[in-house]
C-alpha cells in the first residue's frame, strides 16, 4: 500500500526530508543537524539567531506572567483583549489603519498560520492566486494547500524588483481570485512603492479580487522610503486581509505571535473558525507581545543594528568578484545575484562546504530566484561574529570566482 495514494492531492507532494533531500532550510531536521556540527545558520529570517535576545522589558513581563500563574490557561481564541487594543493603537499610528480591536483584529500563533488562514475562506478548488516571483516560499505552497493554483508573476532585478501591473494583467483569467504579496518582499527586501501599489490595487478593485498582504517585514524601512499599507488605498479595506508578525522587526520569533487585520465581514468568518484552525495563541507570549509593541526602544535599537548591518553586509558582499548585490531596503536580508558563479544550488552548496555557513538557495523563492542566494545578515547578536561569517562567505566565493576565471 502507498499511504500517500490515500492523501488529498493538495498535500501528497509535501516532503519533510525523511525520504529525500529538501532544499528549504526550514523543513525537517537539516538546519538543526548542521548547527549541532558547528555550522553557522544564516538561512532563517530570525534576527540575532541563535543568540539570546529577549529585551529586558519583555523578559520582566514574561517572568510576571509565569509568577501570577494565569498563563497556564487559554486566552480567547481570537486573542488577548489588551493585546488587540495595543495592536489597534499601533495600526492607527504606524499603518494609518483604523481597526476596531473587537471586530477587525485576530491574534495568531505566528504569522505563518495567519497567512494560510487568511487565504482559506476564499480559495476554492482551482482558484488562481497571483504571487510575485521571487517571494516568500509559503506564498506559492499555501495557494496549493488551499486547493488553488499559485500563478507566479515575475519581478525583475533591473526594475528594482517592483511589481509591474502589466505583468499581473497578462496573467488574469476567469479563475483569478486573489493577489498575494509580501510587502516589503522577502527575499529581495523591496518596499513596493506607492505608485506601483496604487496601480496594483486599482487592478485588484477593477477585477473584484482579494488581496492578502503579508507585512511581516514592515518594521524597518531604510533610506526614508515611504511604506504604504495597501489596506488604506481606495476600495481596498473591504477586500484586503493584512498579516503581521512580531518575529522580524521586533525579533521575537520564538514567541509565535502574529495578527490578522481585516474588515468585519471577513473577520466574522475568521473569528468563527479561529478555534478550529488556529487553536489559541500562547497566553504568556501574548502578554510579552503587549510590552514588545509598547516599548518603543526595542524597534529603535533593532533599527540601528540592522541599519549598520546592512551596510557592513553590502560592503563585504558587493566586493566579491562576479557577485551583484543591492543595498537592502528593509529588514535584515541580503539577496545576492551569483549567476556568474554557478546555479543557486551549486553556490549555496559551495558556501556550506567551504565557509561552513548555511544560506538559502534562491529557487524556493520562485523560478526567478534561480541565480540568487539569500543570506540573513541579521543573524548573531555579536557584530564581529556576523562579520566573520560574511567574510568567510566572501573568501569562499572569491575562490570560486577565481576557479571560474572571474577576476
Ligand atoms: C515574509 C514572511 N512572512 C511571514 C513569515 C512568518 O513568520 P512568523 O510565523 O514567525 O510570524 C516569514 C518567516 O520567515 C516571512 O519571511
Amino acid at each position: 500500500m502507498n499511504i500517500k495514494d490515500k492523501m488529498n492531492n493538495r498535500f501528497r507532494d509535501l516532503e519533510g526530508g525523511l525520504f529525500s533531500k529538501v532544499t528549504k532550510a526550514d523543513v525537517g531536521e537539516g538546519a538543526g543537524n548542521l548547527m549541532a556540527q558547528g555550522y553557522d545558520i544564516m538561512a532563517w529570517a530570525d534576527p540575532f539567531f541563535p543568540d539570546p535576545s529577549i529585551p529586558p522589558s519583555v523578559k520582566e513581563t514574561m517572568i510576571k506572567a509565569f509568577e501570577d500563574g494565569f498563563s497556564s490557561h487559554y486566552t480567547m481564541p481570537i486573542g488577548n483583549t489588551d493585546l488587540r487594543r495595543t495592536v489597534a493603537k499601533k495600526l492607527w499610528e504606524k499603518n494609518k489603519i483604523k481597526a476596531d480591536p473587537s471586530r477587525n483584529i485576530l491574534i495568531t500563533p505566528g504569522s505563518d498560520s495567519g497567512l494560510i488562514y487568511a487565504m482559506m475562506p476564499f480559495i476554492c478548488e482551482g482558484d488562481e492566486v497571483l504571487v510575485p516571483d521571487p517571494s516568500y516560499p509559503s506564498n506559492f505552497l499555501n495557494a496549493k494547500l488551499c486547493g488553488g493554483v499559485a500563478v507566479p508573476v515575475p519581478l525583475k532585478e533591473e526594475n528594482n524588483w517592483q511589481p509591474e501591473v502589466e505583468e499581473f494583467e497578462k496573467r488574469l483569467t476567469g479563475k483569478t481570485k486573489m493577489v498575494l504579496i509580501s510587502h516589503p518582499n522577502n527575499p529581495t527586501t523591496t518596499v513596493f512603492r506607492r505608485e506601483n501599489l496604487e496601480k496594483l490595487c486599482k487592478f485588484i478593485v477593477e477585477n473584484d479580487l482579494i488581496l492578502v498582504c503579508d507585512q511581516a517585514f514592515e518594521d524597518h524601512i531604510f533610506d526614508g522610503i515611504e511604506f504604504v499599507s495597501p489596506a488604506t488605498l481606495p476600495g481596498m479595506w473591504e477586500r484586503t486581509v493584512t498579516v503581521f508578525s512580531i518575529s522580524k522587526g521586533i525579533g521575537l520569533s520564538g514567541f509565535r505571535v502574529g495578527y490578522i487585520v481585516a474588515d468585519d465581514h471577513i473577520m466574522d468568518v475568521l473569528y468563527g473558525g479561529a478555534v478550529n484552525i488556529l487553536g489559541a495563541t500562547n497566553t504568556a507570549a501574548q502578554l510579552g507581545a503587549i510590552t514588545a509593541l509598547e516599548d518603543e526602544s526595542i524597534l529603535k535599537e533593532n533599527y540601528e543594528i540592522f541599519e549598520r548591518r546592512r551596510r557592513l553586509a553590502y560592503e563585504v558582499f558587493s566586493s566579491i568578484p562576479g557577485v551583484k548585490v543591492r543595498m537592502p531596503e528593509s529588514g535584515f536580508l541580503s539577496w545576492l545575484n551569483i549567476s556568474r558563479l554557478g546555479t543557486s544550488a551549486e553556490v549555496a552548496e559551495y558556501i556550506l562546504r567551504e565557509a561552513k555557513v548555511l544560506v538559502n538557495e534562491g529557487t524556493p523563492y520562485g523560478k526567478c530566484g534561480e541565480g540568487y542566494i539569500r543570506i540573513v545578515h541579521g543573524c548573531f547578536r555579536d557584530e564581529n561574529r556576523a562579520l566573520n561569517a560574511y567574510n568567510r562567505i566572501k573568501d569562499a566565493l572569491t575562490r570560486l570566482a577565481k576557479e571560474k576565471g572571474i577576476a
